[in-house]
């Protein structure tokens, strides 16, 4: 049988074949899966086994297949060697980073890719997607966030979850989430300072003999939009890290995602640096200004500290309520101080000023009185050569 034979009877096993999918008929699947001899082209092949085609009753069949034999409580390769998990994340957002609670807000793609050979099937070459429906169906690992307060899987408008499967049983899974994570700032250079905050990822329950997380290793494990914006931040950079770690249970693979950020200085400029720059400087006006007038010097030195003690306030209370002295507060301290001396230069020239005046005042009491005396001991003296 030449080429041409072999193709006429291919077309027609197919055309038996896709008769045979296409009626309900409950007969036994029928084997498509020939094995010709070398020299069949791949075209002739492809075209017989249908390899990247998957019409809905090849598709339900596999998964028919797949899971009637499927035990979702047990792991991949179950008492064998342990699953590799490779973990990478896409990240959408980061929220607010706050001082108050210690904490950001992440919203991100979570992707985890294992092999399952449960799953694996030869109908066909295309991969699989499927949604969250299959959750409940399919083994999944149980990796968590370490650091995380709270955390929530998106579900408008279904649950955001999705499964691909591959023919040889990988299987990348996929959620959306999003997750409040503690991130405890160093607050000694406020506003100055610059901040690393970390997201970590565990297995659960699973140590290392039964699942081996790692980062996806082709370089982009973690991407990040293009227009990330962090609120009052700038992004710096980012690094992955992951280690071994120990607990009574166990040993467990730990991912480490840490990324550092910036703090913006340009509100702070604004709502405290230059009205207490200013503040201070217009303190400085009462030098200038008659020592005898002192309402309007004393009435601008106490309003300068009265406004620094309002910003003060005012900034204290955006901020935790820490025991570490930050570098804003150095400089309103310092801001503090020199008002204070200008102050305290009205009080010294005050004191020079009314010390001085009443010395003059008695000695001008005083003269006459010596006048006086010198002009009764010349009375005296005159009575006595009289
Ligand atoms: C299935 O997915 C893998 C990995 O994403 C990809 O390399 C492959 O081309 C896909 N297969 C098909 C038939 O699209």
């Amino acid at each position: 049988m030449g080429i041409r034979g072999m193709l006429r009877a291919a077309v027609l096993l197919l055309l038996i074949r896709t008769w045979l999918a296409e009626s309900n008929d409950p007969s036994p699947i029928p084997k498509f899966h020939f094995e010709f001899s070398s020299d069949v082209p791949d075209v002739v092949l492809n075209l017989f086994n249908c390899k990247n085609c998957a019409n809905e009753v090849v598709v339900q069949k596999i998964l028919d297949r797949v899971l009637s034999r499927y035990d979702v409580r047990l792991r991949p390769n179950f008492g064998g060697a342990p699953v590799p998990v490779r973990v990478s994340i896409y990240v959408s957002s980061i929220g607010q980073i706050s001082e108050i609670s210690m904490d950001y807000t992440i919203t991100m793609f979570f992707h985890q890719t294992w092999k399952d050979s449960r799953l694996s099937y030869f109908e066909t070459n295309l991969n699989l997607t499927l949604d969250y429906r299959m959750h409940e169906k399919l083994w999944v690992p149980d990796c968590y966030f370490l650091n995380s307060k709270d955390a929530f899987v998106h579900d408008v408008t279904v649950e955001n979850r999705m499964f691909q499967l591959h023919p040889d049983g990988t299987m990348r899974y996929g959620i959306r989430l999003t997750t409040t994570a503690a991130c405890s700032l160093d607050l000694h250079k406020f506003p100055l300072d610059k901040q690393s905050c970390k997201l970590e990822v565990e297995s659960y329950g699973y140590t290392v003999e039964d699942i081996m997380l790692s980062w996806e290793d082709d370089g982009n494990a973690i991407r990040m939009t293009e227009d990330l914006h962090i609120p009052q931040f700038s992004f710096l950079g980012r690094t992955i890290t992951s280690k071994e770690v120990y607990f009574y249970t166990g040993s467990y693979m730990r991912l480490i995602l840490k990324f550092q950020v910036q703090r913006e200085v340009n509100s702070h400029l604004v709502q405290v640096y230059w009205p207490t720059v200013l503040t201070t400087i217009v303190s400085w006006i009462s030098f200038w200004m008659n020592y005898s007038s002192s309402a309007a010097r004393v009435t601008i030195g106490l309003t300068s500290i009265l406004v620094l003690t309002t910003i003060d306030s005012h900034l204290r209370d955006t901020l935790p309520n820490v025991s570490c002295i930050k570098a804003i507060d150095i400089y309103i301290l310092v801001c503090f101080f020199f008002v204070f001396l200008s102050l305290l230069e009205y009080v010294y020239i005050n004191y020079l000023f009314f010390s001085e005046g009443p010395r003059r005042h008695r000695r001008r009491h005083r003269r006459p009185r010596r006048v006086i005396a010198r002009y009764r001991y010349q009375e005296v003296v005159v009575g006595n050569v009289q």
